[in-house]
């Protein structure tokens, strides 16, 4: 029998409240009826235009929003029936917004270790060592280990925040448009760098994006949503080439016209040291 997916959703709605203190509750839909899996070893791209539901789906896959209905299996088991400390050992993210997700005041080589006291793992010398490979994997160079994290760059901060998500080694990553708050060519170089690590790590990753050019870059599955709704979901190649649903044909249509990512992407590739 094959392996459990990594992250399995079946049948996932989800509704807000809507309308304050009314006696007459408005809800609205903001998830209609999502099913997904991702393994080991594959990246799902999810795109969609903004506030089609991706954060909130994303949100609901790392357990911090219970989702109104359906099911969400971490290798096979309720994610409900797993500790947070366990989920953490399991499931991690990182987030659109590397200015808000680290402590300014806190050095670099602090984050990135404190993953591993929370867990307690090792002692205090074994931890800064993990954390100064784990910096060194996503491409910081040694000058910027002490930094605090107020003196970094958006692109340096998100590698940051990328080996914090990868200190306890995580079976699953999750990544809510982790580049579209920076400039172009560093959007390029952090894509490139999640691609790297995901093939080396062989983890599963959940990669949501507005652009599907961004998805296509990295992604060996892409689901598109529409207004809550999964419309499609296929291999990458499939997806781009023979597309079903017209939604993903607009989508593919509006990428086309949106190269400038992609082209810095297949073009440089992040170098230690070199990280910016
Ligand atoms: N806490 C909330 N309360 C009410 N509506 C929300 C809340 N969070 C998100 N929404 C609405 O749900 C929809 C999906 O939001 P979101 O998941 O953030 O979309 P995306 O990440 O695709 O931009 C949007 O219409 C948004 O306004
Ligand atoms: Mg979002």
């Amino acid at each position: 029998m094959n392996a459990p997916a990594a992250i399995g959703l079946t049948g996932i709605s989800h509704h807000y409240p809507v309308g304050g203190g009314s006696l007459r509750r408005r809800r609205f839909q903001a998830l209609r009826d999502v099913s997904l899996s991702v393994s080991a070893g594959q990246t799902l791209g999810i795109v969609g235009e903004s506030g089609c539901g991706k954060t909130t789906l994303t949100k609901i896959m790392l357990g911090l929003l219970r989702a109104s209905e359906g099911t969400i299996l971490l290798k096979g088991r309720p994610l409900d029936g797993y500790s947070r400390m366990e989920r953490a050992r399991l499931l991690q993210a990182v987030f659109q917004d590397p200015y808000s997700s680290l402590n300014p005041n806190r050095r670099v080589i602090d984050i990135v270790a404190q993953p591993l006291l929370i867990h307690r793992l090792g002692d205090a010398r074994a931890r800064q060592a993990r954390a100064a490979t784990l910096c060194g994997l996503v491409g910081l160079p040694e000058r910027l280990f002490d930094a605090r994290a107020a003196q970094l760059s958006g692109g340096q901060r998100q590698r940051v925040a990328i080996a914090r998500a990868l200190a306890l080694e995580p079976e699953i990553l999750i990544c809510d448009e982790p580049t579209s708050a920076l400039d172009v060519s560093v959007q390029a170089q952090i894509l490139n760098l999640l691609l790297e690590l995901q093939q080396r790590l062989g983890i599963a990753m959940v990669f949501v994006s507005h652009n599907l050019a961004v998805v296509e870059h990295l992604a060996t599955h892409v689901a598109v949503m529409q207004a809550g709704e999964l419309v499609e979901m296929a291999d990458t190649q499939t997806l781009i080439h023979a597309p079903r649903h017209p939604y993903t044909r607009t989508l593919l249509n509006s990428a086309l016209s949106l190269p400038a990512i992609t082209e810095h992407a297949a073009g440089s590739a992040p170098t230690p040291g070199t990280a910016s």
